[in-house]
């Protein structure tokens, strides 16, 4: 896993441009600075000084006032989606979109000091989600998102969402391939288990990671996504094991498909965590001591004595048990 802070974009150290209003403001500093710090009683440093005048509460100026300074994020800004923000009264930000997520700008604009104005790539995680879920709590999409994995382990919005980068992996990755590079960039080791010779079509972008995982979070354990309300998301593709069957197989329902299936990718054919099916079979079908259990694993019956597991007939278990995710007519699951 690399650490999450490589992951934060660089911050250009200036605007691309600074408009006459910054030559104005810088003016007006000019004349100020020496009475202000007349007032305090050893020299200030500058630091000090920034946070004596980021104590008068700041004002909202408006998107066009930021625009005379931050010219091409302004002009770029135009085909953010969130520029519905400075259009539409009922957001509530109309005319200060900008101010939507950074907060009152007054300040700033007189100081023109990164201290002086909100960054959400800079902030706690839980607060940049915090600004974000202000208008973005009721997506479905993040419902869960307060208790997904990625919230607890600092991963926030920004983390995946390049908010004023356009390009391939802009506001919103939509091509399998661009998402799997953004996953795959931080989940390394699930990357390699792609790289095995039974898989999913991932590597050849056929399919992503947010086929199978709501990167917000969800209902089920490891953000699984889901399908029909609360069935895994596996179900969406393989609408054939899903049932319901007159007999059941324990495990598709209880354990889930990843009692028997390594979902990432696999040395064994058919994506299965043994070599051979009748490994598979005998983790839970056996009276041995079973160190090899799944966790949550629950034992199966053992065969019945018309099994001679030394005959290699007897071998291949889903010879005869040929429904091995349910059956609408064999108890046994063998048609
Ligand atoms: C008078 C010119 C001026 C105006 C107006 C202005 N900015 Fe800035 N802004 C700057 C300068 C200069 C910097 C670079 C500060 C630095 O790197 O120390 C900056 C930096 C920033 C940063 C980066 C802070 C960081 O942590 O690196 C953000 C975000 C920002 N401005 C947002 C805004 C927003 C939003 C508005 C409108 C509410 C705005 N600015 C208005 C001059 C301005
Ligand atoms: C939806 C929230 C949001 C809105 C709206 C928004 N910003 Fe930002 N801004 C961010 C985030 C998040 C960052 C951190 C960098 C990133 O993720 O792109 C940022 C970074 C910046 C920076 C730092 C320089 C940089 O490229 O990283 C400046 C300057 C800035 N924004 C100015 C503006 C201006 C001007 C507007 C309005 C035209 C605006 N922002 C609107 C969220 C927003
Ligand atoms: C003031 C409200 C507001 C805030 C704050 C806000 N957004 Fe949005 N966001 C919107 C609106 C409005 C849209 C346009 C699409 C829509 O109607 O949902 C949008 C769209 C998006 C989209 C989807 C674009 C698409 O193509 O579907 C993403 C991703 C997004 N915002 C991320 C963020 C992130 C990350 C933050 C925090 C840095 C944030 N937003 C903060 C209102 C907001
Ligand atoms: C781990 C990466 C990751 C994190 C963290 C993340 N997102 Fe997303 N987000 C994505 C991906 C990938 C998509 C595209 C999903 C898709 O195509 O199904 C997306 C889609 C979206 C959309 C578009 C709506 C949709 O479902 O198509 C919005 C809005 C959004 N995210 C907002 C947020 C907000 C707000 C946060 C923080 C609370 C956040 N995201 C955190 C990866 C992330
Ligand atoms: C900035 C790094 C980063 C990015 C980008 C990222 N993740 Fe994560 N993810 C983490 C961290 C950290 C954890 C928590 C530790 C762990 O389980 O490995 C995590 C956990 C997870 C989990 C495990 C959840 C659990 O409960 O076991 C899943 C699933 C996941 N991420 C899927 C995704 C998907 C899908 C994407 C792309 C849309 C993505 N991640 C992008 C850092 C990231
Ligand atoms: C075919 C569906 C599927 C796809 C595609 C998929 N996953 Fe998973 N993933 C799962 C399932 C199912 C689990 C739970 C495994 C378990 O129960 O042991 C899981 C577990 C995880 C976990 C937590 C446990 C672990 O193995 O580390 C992470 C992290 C994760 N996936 C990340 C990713 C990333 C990143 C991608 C894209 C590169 C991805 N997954 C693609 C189905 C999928
Ligand atoms: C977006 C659709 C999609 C989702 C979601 C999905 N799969 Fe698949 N799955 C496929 C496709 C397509 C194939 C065939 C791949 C190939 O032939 O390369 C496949 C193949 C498989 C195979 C191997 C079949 C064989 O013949 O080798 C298994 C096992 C499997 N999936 C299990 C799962 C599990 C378990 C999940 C949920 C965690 C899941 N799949 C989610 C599309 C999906
Ligand atoms: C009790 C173990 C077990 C569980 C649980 C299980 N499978 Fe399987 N699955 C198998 C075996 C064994 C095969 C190989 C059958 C063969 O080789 O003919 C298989 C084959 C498959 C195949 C490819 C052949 C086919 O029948 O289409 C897919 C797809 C598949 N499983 C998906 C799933 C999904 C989705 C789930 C979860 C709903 C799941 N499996 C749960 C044991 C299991
Ligand atoms: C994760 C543990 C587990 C695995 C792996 C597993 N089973 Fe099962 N199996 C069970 C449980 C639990 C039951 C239901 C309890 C019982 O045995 O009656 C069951 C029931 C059955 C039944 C029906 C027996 C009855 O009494 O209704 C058959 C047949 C069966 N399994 C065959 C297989 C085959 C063939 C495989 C390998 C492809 C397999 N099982 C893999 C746990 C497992
Ligand atoms: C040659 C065909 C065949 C093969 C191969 C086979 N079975 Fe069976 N199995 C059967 C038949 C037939 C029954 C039903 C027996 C009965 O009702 O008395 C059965 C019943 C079962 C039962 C149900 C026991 C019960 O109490 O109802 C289990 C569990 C089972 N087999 C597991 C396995 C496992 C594990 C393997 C692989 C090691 C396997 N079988 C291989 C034919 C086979």
């Amino acid at each position: 896993m690399k650490p999450l802070l490589t992951s934060v974009r660089q911050i250009p150290a200036l605007p691309s441009s600074i408009g006459w209003l910054a030559a104005l403001v810088a003016a007006v500093a000019i004349f100020t600075l020496p009475g202000s710090a007349q007032e305090k009683p050893a020299a200030p440093t500058p630091a000090a000084e920034t946070k004596a005048e980021s104590k008068k509460p700041a004002e909202y100026i408006g998107s066009e006032m930021c625009a005379s300074c931050h010219e091409d994020i302004a002009k770029a800004f135009q085909k953010n989606p969130h520029h519905v923000v400075e259009t539409d009264k009922k957001r509530g930000f109309e005319t200060k979109a900008c101010e939507s997520c950074h907060g009152p700008g007054s300040n700033h604009m007189e100081s023109m000091s990164a201290a002086d104005i909100r960054n959400p790539l800079k902030l706690r995680p839980a607060e940049t989600d915090r600004r974000c879920l202000t208008c973005h709590l009721n997506q479905p999409t993040n419902a869960g998102r307060i208790n997904s994995s990625h919230a607890k382990n600092q991963v926030s919005c920004v983390s995946c969402h390049s908010i004023h980068k356009n390009g391939p992996n802009g506001l919103v990755p939509r091509k399998a391939t661009d998402i799997n590079q953004l996953c795959s960039g931080c989940h390394t080791d699930v990357w390699a288990s792609f790289q095995r010779p039974f898989k999913h079509r991932l590597p050849e972008g056929a399919m992503s990671c947010v086929d199978c995982h709501n990167p917000h979070g969800g209902v089920l354990p490891h953000m699984i996504q889901t399908a029909n309300a609360n069935e895994p998301g596996c179900f969406k593709c393989h609408g054939d094991k899903r049932g319901p069957f007159t007999f059941e197989h324990a495990p598709v329902r209880l354990e889930g498909c990843s009692a028997c299936h390594q979902p990432h990718g696999s040395a064994n054919p058919r994506m299965l965590t043994r070599a051979e099916v009748r490994f598979v079979c005998l983790e839970c079908h056996s009276n041995l001591p079973a160190p090899t259990l799944p966790a949550n694993g629950t034992l199966g019956t053992v065969p019945p004595a018309i099994h001679d597991l030394r005959s290699p007939r007897f071998q291949n278990c889903n010879v005869c048990h040929q429904k091995v995710h349910g059956s609408y007519v064999s108890r046994d699951l063998l048609k």
